[in-house]
Order: structure tokens, then C-alpha cells, then sequence
């Protein structure tokens, strides 16, 4: 069966108002959490998750593993992982999502052995996978990397002082999930910030493993013999949240997303005042007003807490309107800033240079039919297609579905005048 023709149909709005809820964290965190269920004989539940197409793959793939994955409420999955694994994660399934090198670790962990597949996901940069690879052979893993998979096997898994290069949140998170069941103690240097790691450590200390520093560079941890099930809720989408509060930057008006905070937003929180809104913490969200032309400043990516890779394309998309000339750097991806060519046939204006954009503000942009490249690009057109004179269609929007689980009704919700069509 082929599959189905997803796209995104835009028109001028504006200016939106209202009150949105973000999903709870499906692609980044939930998917991330469903394979750590693998750590341990036994049914562990993930809740507050919301039905985004990794969220597909990653059942698909436990499944294929040998877990046990079930729906036992609206939000929740179950896994039981009671076996036999089969510790494999076949090309089919990790060419199609990222996050499925997050089996890796726990495998590893459980069974001594894991052969995985090199991952696809995005078409964003090159995503090595050096630092996972390192810092496995540091606790005792051998690998060898052939034929597109990734071998590892290890006898008796040791506690050992790792310190990455570059604070990647999948190594972290492979790293992590390693540790728990290694014998001593290993100490993460340099590791990743992001509010998803301290939310899987959060749910690797409820399966009884000792973690302490998440969310802080030195991340320590006591290896145990075994763990046990745990349920767990995910913590809201700060993309999908942040997403929404870029649209009413670029479109105006006055909207607040329940469910995530500011703090969570990182550097992004100010990028949005400098770029013109006014931003509130609220008992339950943020809340952005924005009542003029989005105004000019740099921005340059950073593991958090700086601006978020993720949030890249937005800032572009509300410097091609801003009243002046922006330069975005892009830090962390090595193949981001491709999405820019789409958006310059919407009447934009943005020169790249390797890592580097510069953007000059246009008063008007003119909606076009444009190609979504990865899941925050394809959003980012969208939010365009709400500024552009006429129609924005977006094509190739199911990469859109991987993250989003409801783009186009929330922006709806808030005055958009958007639909996704499938056919
Ligand atoms: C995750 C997120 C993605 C987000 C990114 C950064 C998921 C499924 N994806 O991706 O949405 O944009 O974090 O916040 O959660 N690198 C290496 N060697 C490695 C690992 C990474 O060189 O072994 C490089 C990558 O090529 C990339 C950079 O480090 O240039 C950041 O990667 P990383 O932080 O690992 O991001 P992901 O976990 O892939």
C-alpha cells in the first residue's frame, strides 16, 4: 500500500488568540522512555503521550524486538518486556526514525548484545553516532560498525568516566541507559541539559536506577544489579509548545500555551522579545503578545539552555518578515538551513552560507507551493503560509506528522485559517 499524500494548506490569518495546550512530549521524550522500558522483565506504562507517526515506529520496532506493546488508556502505552528479546533492530524500521538507536543501550544493558541498524530520521546533517560508540567501548562495549548495522556485545558492562565532545542528547541518553545496570559507577561529563534528559532519568530513577545531576553537565551514575517496572508521565512538548508561541510571534495577537514553561524554552524565551513579543510566565504556560512587524536580531543555535536547534526555522521564518536584517548560525546540524531554498520561493530573502543565514526582512511574502524537509521545517513553512499573500500548500507534510500530533487543529483553535489534507 502506498503511502498517503499528506499536506498543509495555509492563508493569511491572523492575529491569533487564545489558549493551546501542548501535547505531552511523544517524539522526543516518549519514544525515548518506550525503549528504556526494555531495561526490565516486566510492564512498565508511559503516559502522556499523543499520537505523532514515531510514535508508530517506535511500537513497531518493540514489537519487533519481542516486547508486548498495548494501549491501556487514551494516552498510556505498556510495555512488557518480560521476553524473549530478540536484541535486533531491523533497517526498515530504524531507516524511518532516529530515535530508534535509543534501543541500543538498554539492549546492550539486558542482554549483553544489540545489533541495530544506522539510523535515518531527518534530513538535517550528517548525525554521527562517534560519541555513543565511544562511550560504550569506555564501559567495556565491543562494536563494530559494517554493512550499515551496529554490532555491540559485552560481557560484564563497567561503571567508567565518559566526557563528550559535544553535549548530544542521543549519546547522553544511549549512555545513560547503559549505565543504570553497569557494574560502579559512571560519570557523564559534558552531557546534554535538555529537560528530556532529566525527564528519562526521572523514569530510570522510578525503575529503581540511581541517577543524580540530570539536566546538569556531570551526570552520575551508581550502576544496580537490576531494575523493576515503573509508570511514567512525559513532561509537555517545549517544541510543539515553542512552535505555537513562534506562530503568534509571526502572525500577532495574544496567545498562551498551557503546559510548558518558559524556563523549558531556553534562550528562545528572550529570542522572542528581542524579535518584538512580550513574554509571560503564567501559572500553567506561556503567554506571547506580539502587536507589530517581528523586529531583527541574531540568533545562533546551542545545546540547551541556548536556542534550540528546533526552534531555528521559526526564527527565520519570523526574521523573512522583520523589519531589518537578521543572521541566524546554526550550531548544531550541519544541513538545517537547506529548508531556507522553500522559503525563498514564498518571496523570502535568505542567503546561506555554510552555517550561517542571513536573513533580510521583507514586508510581504507570497504563499507558494513549497516541499517540507524535516518535521521543525515543514511547521516553519506553515507559520510562513500564515503571512503569505494567497495559498501556502506544504507537500511532503508527513514529515510534519512525526512531531505534531495536531498542528493545524491547534493553530485552527487560535484563528489560523489552516487544514492538512491526506489522500
Ligand atoms: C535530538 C532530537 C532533535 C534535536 C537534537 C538537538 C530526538 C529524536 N531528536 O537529536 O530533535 O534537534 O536532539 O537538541 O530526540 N553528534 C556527533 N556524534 C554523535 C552524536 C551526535 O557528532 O555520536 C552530532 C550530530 O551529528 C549533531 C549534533 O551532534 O550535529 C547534535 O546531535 P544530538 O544532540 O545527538 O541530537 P539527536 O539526539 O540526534
Amino acid at each position: 500500500m502506498s503511502e498517503p499524500v499528506v499536506r498543509y494548506h495555509a492563508r493569511p490569518s491572523g492575529p491569533l488568540v487564545g489558549t493551546v495546550r501542548a501535547a505531552g512530549m511523544t517524539k522526543n521524550a516518549g519514544c525515548k522512555q518506550l525503549a528504556a522500558a526494555l531495561l526490565c522483565p516486566g510492564t512498565s506504562t508511559v503516559g502522556n503521550l499523543h499520537p505523532v507517526a514515531d510514535l508508530e515506529v517506535m511500537g513497531e520496532l518493540l514489537r519487533a524486538i519481542g516486547a508486548d506493546v498495548t494501549w491501556v488508556a487514551d494516552d498510556t502505552l505498556a510495555v512488557d518486556a518480560s521476553g524473549p528479546l530478540v536484541p535486533e533492530a531491523p533497517y526498515e524500521l530504524v531507516s524511518r526514525m532516529r530515535a530508534s538507536i535509543n534501543v541500543l543501550g538498554p539492549l546492550l544493558a539486558r542482554h549483553g548484545r544489540a545489533r541495530v541498524a544506522m539510523p535515518g530520521g531527518d534530513n538535517i546533517g550528517s548525525r554521527k553516532l562517534d560519541l555513543h560508540v565511544r562511550g560504550l567501548q569506555a564501559m567495556g562495549v565491543e562494536l563494530e560498525v559494517a554493512h550499515g548495522f551496529i554490532d555491540a556485545q559485552v560481557n560484564a558492562l563497567s561503571g567508567a568516566r565518559i566526557v563528550l565532545d559535544f553535549p548530544s542528547v542521543g549519546a547522553t541518553e544511549t549512555l545513560l541507559t547503559t549505565a543504570v545496570l553497569a557494574k560502579g559507577e559512571t560519570v557523564i561529563d559534558n552531557a546534554a541539559r535538555e529537560p528530556e534528559i532529566s525527564d528519562l532519568a526521572a523514569f530510570l530513577v522510578a525503575m529503581g536506577a540511581r541517577v543524580e545531576g540530570a539536566g546538569t553537565p556531570t551526570i552520575t551514575v551508581e550502576g544496580v544489579t537490576e531494575l523493576h517496572p515503573a509508570d511514567h508521565a512525559v513532561i509537555g512538548d517545549r517544541i510543539e509548545g515553542g512552535t505555537l508561541c513562534f506562530a503568534a510571534l509571526v502572525v500577532g495577537g495574544d496567545v498562551t500555551v498551557a503546559g510548558i514553561t518558559t524556563a523549558q524554552l531556553g534562550v528562545a524565551a528572550d529570542k522572542l522579545v528581542d524579535l518584538g513579543a512580550v513574554v509571560e510566565s503564567t501559572l500553567d504556560g506561556v503567554r506571547i503578545r506580539m502587536d507589530d512587524r517581528p523586529r531583527s536580531t541574531d540568533v545562533q543555535t546551542l545545546p540547551f539552555p541556548g536556542f534550540a536547534t528546533d526552534f531555528m526555522p521559526f526564527a527565520v521564518v519570523a526574521l523573512a518578515t522583520a523589519d531589518g536584517t537578521g543572521i541566524v548560525t546554526e550550531n548544531v546540524f550541519d544541513n538545517r538551513l537547506a529548508f531556507t531554498a522553500e522559503l525563498n520561493r514564498m518571496g523570502a530573502s535568505v542567503h546561506t552560507e555554510g552555517r550561517h543565514a542571513v536573513v533580510r526582512g521583507a514586508r510581504r511574502l507570497t504563499g507558494a507551493p513549497v516541499r517540507a524537509l524535516d518535521v521543525r521545517a515543514g511547521a516553519a513553512l506553515v507559520l510562513a503560509g500564515l503571512v503569505a499573500e494567497g495559498e501556502t500548500v506544504v507537500h511532503d507534510a508527513r514529515h510534519i506528522d512525526r512531531g505534531y500530533p495536531d498542528l493545524a487543529g491547534k493553530l485552527a483553535a487560535l484563528g489560523a485559517d489552516v487544514a492538512r489534507t491526506s489522500t
